[in-house]
């Protein structure tokens, strides 16, 4: 049976052996989907193990950067990232590294929820990692502006001159914004601190703009319910996003693409 495993540290509760095992009995797909700790300190050890017999890999916190530098081979939207979560093993053995994160973002941004880019003024909360993971396709959907804003004004500057070339991206502090945008994004770990990026409501403008949090939770994040508090005319959760992202490595891997609605309606049950 083919073998598909998550790296991560801590990985316990990780969702994707779930989402993976009904992608698989959808589509009718023969594989065994399972979680490895992988040790801080030894992550190409232990992935090298793995693909002495696995076919693919997901790659989690806070292993994106050491899965990056292990391959063989990038996408150009890994390349870009800086950062890999999908490992494929091909024919001649070699290591492909792609990122799906950017990807599942948009797909359920404009898929799921119908919320076209195109032509809207994007404020991007954040500037670490998963940021840097989902610059390049959000860019792509033409957006008026991205802005992306931090705490650490620095390493959104950096990051907006790194992705300046493929579209219309700045950078800037929390408190500098105070004119309404169309889509707000935050992919500030701040939720799981239980705190709110320090954004002015203005940002907001009541039945006009579509909130998004890349984190999920049983409860709404602090981040949604202050959306909703605002008025904001959608809050979405990151499950559709970590459904999204699952189902273009599963792509990727077995050449067959998933429903991913009856998965995400069982993700949801069962958070609940
Ligand atoms: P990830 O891979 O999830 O992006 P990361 O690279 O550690 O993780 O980045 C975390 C992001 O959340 C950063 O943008 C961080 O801001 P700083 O760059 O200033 O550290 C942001 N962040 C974390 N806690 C925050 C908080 N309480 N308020 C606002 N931003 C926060």
């Amino acid at each position: 049976m083919d073998r598909y495993v998550v790296f991560g540290n801590p990985i316990g509760h990780s969702k994707s052996p779930l989402i993976h095992r009904l992608f698989a009995e959808q589509t009718g797909q023969q594989l065994v989907y399972e979680t490895q700790l992988a040790p801080l300190d030894d992550f190409d050890g232990c992935a090298r193990a793995f693909f002495q017999q696995g076919r693919g890999a997901n790659v989690t916190v806070p292993f994106k950067e050491d899965a990056f530098r292990l391959c063989d081979e990038l996408t150009p939207r890994a390349q870009r990232a800086g950062a890999v979560n999908t490992l494929s093993k091909q024919a001649d053995g070699r290591l492909l590294g792609d990122n799906t994160d950017g990807a599942g973002l948009v797909r359920d941004l404009t898929v799921n929820a119908g919320v076209s880019l195109s032509g809207k003024r994007i404020l991007l909360l954040g500037a670490g990692g998963a940021v840097r993971g989902v610059l390049e396709p959000i860019l792509k959907e033409n957006p008026a502006s991205l802005v992306i804003a931090n705490r650490t004004v620095e390493k959104a500057e950096a990051l907006a001159h790194l992705f300046a070339d493929l579209g219309p991206v700045s950078a800037s502090g929390f408190g500098w914004l105070q004119e309404s945008v169309d889509v707000i994004i935050n992919a500030t770990s701040a939720s799981l601190a239980g705190e709110l990026p320090p954004i002015a409501s203005s940002l907001i403008q009541p039945g006009h703009t579509v909130c998004y949090d890349m984190m999920y939770g049983k409860e709404p994040t602090p981040f949604c319910r202050w959306a909703s508090e605002q008025g904001a005319a959608l809050v979405i959760d990151g499950l559709g996003m970590l459904t999204e992202q699952a189902a273009e490595a599963f792509a990727l891997w077995r050449g067959v693409r998933p429903d991913t609605a009856p998965v995400l309606a069982e993700l949801r049950r069962q958070l609940a």
